[in-house]
């Protein structure tokens, strides 16, 4: 019997095989190790049946989207960030889960694939890590900002490459977002550096 997460992963790696930029940059292994997460709920599961899957995603996307809802509730949701960082109505409509890598619902120790949820109006600082990393949205929509480049409205399909320590942010404005994220490099599970909400070019604020 396929699970929920089982189910989850093989849609995450079909919208990766499906996207040119993600299968570039990695393609997820077939048959990986299952973890031992246990769920972590948080306040934003409630959210992501009302927001996903839209009418706007990929072929691929809307089955991911819908994968996640489907397997919300059995899902190691993150957080991260302290609420004196990022605001607590940020921490209310926000998750994140590593799908795939070190620590994850499925094991792999050179290749990380995290999946996020933003609710709509916030914004996730200008923030840093040692991983190289790639974003794809699944569904909904994001403006995506980055130190190498000018910042790019993204809905499904659209993708934003980040060097090692490049500084990049996230805004979402009416829609949520969902996106899917690769990284690999060095340290793939260090918690990332924040720089702030403003941040000017090799100057955090
Ligand atoms: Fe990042």
């Amino acid at each position: 019997m396929t699970t929920p997460l089982e189910t989850l992963y093989d849609a995450a790696r079909a919208f990766v095989a499906a996207t040119p930029e993600l299968a570039a940059f990695a393609q997820m292994p077939a048959d990986p190790a299952s973890g031992t997460l246990a769920p972590n709920p948080v306040p934003a599961l409630a959210h992501l049946p009302m927001h996903f899957p839209t009418d706007a995603a990929t072929a691929e996307g809307s089955a991911l989207a819908a994968a996640v809802v489907e397997a919300a509730d059995q899902i190691a949701w993150n957080l991260t960030y302290d609420e004196d960082l990022v605001g607590a109505d940020f921490l209310a409509r926000y998750g994140w889960f590593e799908l795939l890598g070190p620590s994850g619902h499925f094991v792999d120790e050179s290749l990380v694939a995290f999946i996020g949820y933003w609710g709509p109006g916030l914004r996730y600082p200008w923030h840093k890590h040692a991983s190289r990393e790639i974003y794809a949205v699944v569904d909904g929509r994001a403006l995506f900002e980055r130190e190498s480049a000018a910042a790019r409205e993204m809905g499904p399909g659209g993708v934003s490459p980040h060097a090692a320590w490049e500084a990049h942010a996230l805004r979402t404005a009416d829609a949520p977002v969902l996106a899917l994220a690769l990284q690999a490099g060095e340290d793939l599970n260090g918690v990332p550096i924040i720089l702030g909400d403003r941040f000017v070019a090799g100057e955090p604020s």
